[in-house]
């Protein structure tokens, strides 16, 4: 049996022909720039995470430098975040101007440390960037203490968190601001390139729709110099269609993450994802992690289930980011991740047999190798 990580056309073919219906009205109107699905898809997706207001974007890189430009933050400045996310995060950053400073990560959870974020924070510091990784909030209370107390503000980075929750709160309205992609992998994904950045605060709101359309309200007319990063039309019209099934693919996410749980508990050389009270995780990855992650990976190939290794390596040991001085061992938690993590299938779509073909295949593998470490 071949099971791929993440099968779109399964996830596709039940709304095969609602989607194209909205793709040929798109074509047919002929409005491709800010068409009116543009605004439809932000009030929906706006209504959806709760909040105020839902700026959509060209993709969650855009999300994540329109969010730091419309703080205002730039050459000079520092931006605390994680040395474990895709590298949009900390490249976000460097692309303003602006230096990351990383933090490590909890073991269990793979986020942003909070106890180790006031011993980073200097003068320069200029805002913390927590990535929800993998589709479970980061802890949102301890960061947003420390952050008060130093009167930062917090974007979050929810590139794989649309839907996510904490103490039922969306994550997107936890911070200052919100970064979605919606890059076709996600929960929530479009047929190519798109973002979103929430916000609650209507100032930040205007620069941020300044931002996205070259800095200007009116046309020809630029008060600040902005961009061009506004999301198509037609991805809009295709979003607006797959936000309707959300819910039911996070539940269904959820439910193979939970079968999964339960079929990995006795193995002891395998730790299943942790997640914290009060948090609802949507599994945009299923991580689970092992010391022998690489023979694991072998075993993975060979019974042709897909697999992703988020991250090979770690942001602050980038030879882009050689400059920043990082040394390997500086951030150990980071560092072990990247060689013990590995993304199972965990699609709404996967059937009760290859739930049980993935299950049983780890378990083949565990067994295997506890038996030759006993001989
Ligand atoms: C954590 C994280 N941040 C940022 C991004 C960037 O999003 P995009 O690929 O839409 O530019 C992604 C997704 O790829 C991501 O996973």
């Amino acid at each position: 049996m071949k099971i791929p990580l993440l099968d779109l056309k399964a996830q596709h073919d039940p709304i095969d022909a609602e989607i194209k219906a909205a793709v040929l009205q798109v074509i047919d109107q002929a409005n491709y720039i800010m068409g009116p699905e543009v605004a439809q898809f932000e009030k929906a997706a706006g209504d959806y995470i709760g909040a105020r207001h839902a700026i959509a974007v060209a993709s969650g890189t855009d999300a994540l430098l329109l969010s730091l430009r419309a703080l205002g933050i730039g050459v000079g400045d520092e931006v605390i975040t994680t040395p474990y996310s895709f590298f949009a995060t900390a490249g976000a950053i460097a692309n303003v101007g602006a230096t990351p400073v990383f933090v490590d990560i909890e073991p269990d959870t793979y986020n942003i440390n909070p106890k180790r974020i006031a011993a980073r924070i200097t003068p320069r510091t200029k805002a913390i960037l927590p990535v929800h990784l993998f589709g479970q909030c980061a802890d949102m209370d301890s960061i947003l203490a420390v952050a008060g107390e130093h009167r930062l503000p917090v974007i979050e980075d929810a590139a794989q968190a649309f839907g996510a929750h904490h103490k039922g709160r969306k994550a997107g309205t936890l911070g200052s601001l919100g970064c979605f992609s919606f890059f076709p992998s996600k929960n929530l994904g479009g047929l190519g390139d798109g973002g979103m950045i929430t916000t609650n605060d209507d100032a930040l709101a205007e620069r941020a729709r300044m931002l996205r359309a070259h800095g200007g309200k009116e046309k020809y007319m630029h008060s600040i110099v902005g961009t061009n990063s506004r999301l198509d039309t037609l991805q809009a019209a295709v979003l607006l269609v797959k936000i309707k099934y959300i819910d039911g693919w996070h539940e269904g996410r959820r439910r193979n993450a939970r079968y999964f749980d339960n079929a990995f508990a006795g193995i002891v050389d395998l730790k299943t994802p942790v997640v914290r009270p009060a948090n609802y995780h949507i599994y945009n990855q299923y991580v689970v992690r092992s010391a022998t992650r690489d023979l694991l990976v072998a075993h993975l190939k060979q019974c042709e289930i897909g697999y992703a290794l988020y991250y090979p390596r770690p942001l602050h040991l980038q030879t882009c980011f050689s400059y920043l001085g990082y040394q390997p061992g500086d951030m150990p938690e980071a560092e072990a991740a990247c060689r013990e993590t590995v993304a199972l299938p965990v699609y709404p779509e996967l059937t009760d047999e290859q739930l049980q073909y993935i299950a049983f295949r780890l378990e083949q593998f565990f067994l295997s190798t506890s038996l030759k470490k006993s001989l």
